[in-house]
């Protein structure tokens, strides 16, 4: 007979009797078994509820043993119900179907690159992969950050101890993705039209539940004859409806960067409230405005188009660029209280995606 317990010994006593029961119990009737120890009246669900007698300090103890015996449990019943036993070894059925084995997926933030990688080459983008660690060139100077421009202090800076390059100054660990657009210049021989998509890794001195110190980003280039704002607010709506859903919009707002005249923040309408701001009568609690800011964009600055060599007299181009992890973790209306557990390698959190 098993008891409710009121203490740890107690407890770990009853676990032992119920095994023992379950050992000698006829192995007959899977469903009757199931029922008898995992089921809603179950012995399990019983010793569930007697937890809470158990001395508070001892509970995480007493409940992870008490997962063990379910889980163990849970495997007999099924390898009954499948015909086999795990003490019936020679006496298994080569005929019958295999066990399947766990299958993984792939990483939540590859779910999300694969498919932004996606909506863009649809629309005729190239995906374009640039160097995780490179010169403060591209990351800076090419963009209109000139050594010593306070400008570059938003970005919390790893560098790299080699020695500096003539033209091509210090190596850094990529902070943004916006290192792509001259390399990208460069590699098309400084003749648009451009189109690119640079999905890539980059790093930041940061860390805390907002910012992990790798993060990934994503950056749009276009470059062309009489590319305008018009064509940037198309491509951001058009990423916003395929991501999101239908009836998704964009919003761009007054900013600045050095390497975009004009620049804009870019928010995007909540696909939970429907950009309404409201959940019935109270504030939709994932945006409470209607809006999230994802990102920054703009009009490519003449100096950026130079350091490429192109004519900006002759070609305009817009560009854009944000985080992965938030563009995800907005879609699935996630609000994760640590940023960090994405990169936990915590099953529990992964096997959700
Ligand atoms: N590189 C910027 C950042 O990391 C984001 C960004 C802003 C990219 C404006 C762009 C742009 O291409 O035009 O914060």
């Amino acid at each position: 007979m098993v008891q409710n317990t009121k203490s740890l010994p107690a407890l770990k006593k009853t676990i032992t009797d119920l095994k023992q029961q379950f050992d000698i119990e006829p192995k007959t009737d899977v469903e009757n078994l199931q029922n008898k120890y995992l089921g809603k009246r179950g012995f399990i669900n019983d010793l569930m509820k007697s937890l809470k007698d158990v001395p508070r300090e001892m509970r995480p103890v007493a409940g992870q043993l008490l997962n063990e015996l379910k889980e163990n449990l849970d495997h007999q019943i099924k390898l009954l119900g499948k015909g086999l036993s795990e003490k019936t070894p020679n006496k298994i059925d080569l005929t019958l179907p295999g066990l399947k084995p766990n299958a993984g997926h792939t990483h939540p933030v590859s779910q999300a690159i694969e498919e932004i990688t996606h909506i863009f080459e649809k629309i005729g983008f190239t995906r374009v992969r640039y160097p995780e660690v490179d010169w403060d060139y591209y990351v800076f100077e090419s963009l209109n950050m000139p050594l010593d421009h306070p400008a570059r202090d938003e970005w919390e800076t790893f560098f790299i101890e080699v020695p500096e390059a003539e033209k091509m100054g210090k190596m850094v660990l990529t902070t943004h993705t916006s290192n792509g657009q001259v390399r990208e210049m460069e590699r098309l021989n400084s003749k648009p039209p451009i189109r690119m998509i640079n999905i890539a890794r980059c790093y930041r001195r940061q860390q805390d539940a907002t910012h992990t110190q790798m993060f990934h980003q994503f950056e749009g280039l276009v470059v062309d004859k009489g590319i305008n704002i018009q064509h940037l607010k198309g491509t951001l709506d058009h990423f916003a409806q395929q991501f999101y859903g239908p009836g998704t919009k964009s919003r761009i707002r007054p900013f600045h960067f050095q390497f975009t005249e004009p620049s804009f923040e870019v928010d995007f309408s909540c696909h939970i409230c429907h950009g309404t701001g409201k959940k019935g009568r109270s504030k939709c609690k994932f945006c409470k405005s209607g809006w999230h800011e994802v990102g920054g964009a703009g009009m490519v600055h003449p100096n950026v188009l130079k350091a490429g060599g192109i004519d900006p007299d002759e070609y305009t181009g817009f560009a854009f660029g944000w985080g992965v992890e938030r563009t995800y973790t907005l879609k699935e209306g996630l609000n994760i209280d640590d940023i960090r557990l994405i990169y936990s390698g915590d099953l529990k959190f992964l096997e959700q995606f």
